[in-house]
């Protein structure tokens, strides 16, 4: 399996990454400079993960040449509307430290504030002066998804949504791959709930693998980025190490039978905290 994916727009994202949310500012730098050093490229930040100061720093201290890394950052619910979301890349690569962004993603549809498409707007206009190379969404419904769409005429590359074994996606996983947009997955781990499950017990020892690694794969093998957390080192070589074994068909099905419709996080449908 290629490492990386061609998104529509041409530029290249690597299928696995490091999510840096809910690590504290002052620990995000030696996370990040770990991780880069461990072989990550993809960081995957936002403004309201509080640690984009830190995110910059760990950049900087990895001493991997900027070119070679691709950072992601996100516009805040807060931050939508046409001159905010403007503001809002300004302001992230400032925190950052950078002069472009590798990906921006709108975090939330917000649909009751009805901004989205405003917010959409900036981020076509953040690309065409180059402070951004990609754009896409986070946590879009098909309908947020055609509605940008048909509006504005540019499609977003990726969308960032839940996805773990108790949250499978098929049917968002299949729209978004209808629009040629790749899904990536948040909470990929889903708070270790189906690390004990029967069916990924027996798949982790037949293979020698831990259950991370086992779903990790199980994301990859459905063509899904993925962009797991983890403030220990010896836990993100480990999630690393997933590119060396397969999953059969038979373990696919039984570790996406696990699905429960259960969600870590909150309904986009309802989410517009601010
Ligand atoms: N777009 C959105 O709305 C949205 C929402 C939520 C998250 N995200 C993004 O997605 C990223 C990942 O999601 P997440 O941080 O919620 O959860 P996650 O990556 O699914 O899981 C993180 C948890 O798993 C543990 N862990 C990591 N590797 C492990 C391993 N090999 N064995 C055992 N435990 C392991 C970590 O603990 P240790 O640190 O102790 O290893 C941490 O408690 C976030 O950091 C963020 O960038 C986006």
């Amino acid at each position: 399996m290629d490492k990386a994916i061609e998104l529509s727009d041409g530029h290249v994202i690597p299928r696995l990454g490091v999510g840096v949310w809910q690590i504290p500012d002052e620990d995000t730098a030696g996370v990040v400079s770990s991780a880069i050093k461990a072989g990550y490229r993809l960081i995957d930040g936002a403004f309201i993960y509080g640690n984009e100061v830190g995110m910059g720093k760990g950049v900087e201290q990895s001493g991997v040449d900027r070119g070679e890394l691709f950072i992601t950052s996100k516009v805040w619910n807060s931050e939508q509307g046409y001159d905010e979301a403007r503001k809002a890349v300004e302001d992230s690569l400032e925190r950052i430290g950078l002069d472009y962004l590798d990906l921006c993603l709108i975090h939330w549809p917000c649909a009751t504030k009805n901004q989205y498409v405003e917010t959409w707007r900036a981020l076509i206009d953040a690309q065409k002066d180059g402070q951004v190379r990609s754009i896409g969404v986070s946590n879009f419904d098909p309908d947020h998804l055609d509605r940008i769409i048909g509006e504005t005429g540019v499609l977003p590359v990726l969308n960032q949504i839940e996805v773990n074994p108790r949250l499978v996606q098929t049917a968002m996983r299949a729209e978004n791959a209808k629009r040629n947009i790749v899904s990536q997955a948040w909470t990929p781990l889903g708070q270790l709930a189906s690390f004990d499950a029967p069916a990924i017990q027996a798949i982790c020892n037949r293979l020698g693998r831990s259950p991370a690694q086992v779903i990790l794969r199980w994301h990859l093998q459905q063509g899904v980025s993925v962009i797991p957390r983890s403030t220990d080192l010896s836990r993100l070589k480990q999630n690393q190490e997933i590119w060396d074994f397969e999953l059969t068909e038979k373990d696919m099905v039984a570790i996406s039978a696990l699905d429960e419709g259960v969600r870590c996080g909150p309904d986009p449908a309802e989410f517009e905290d601010e």
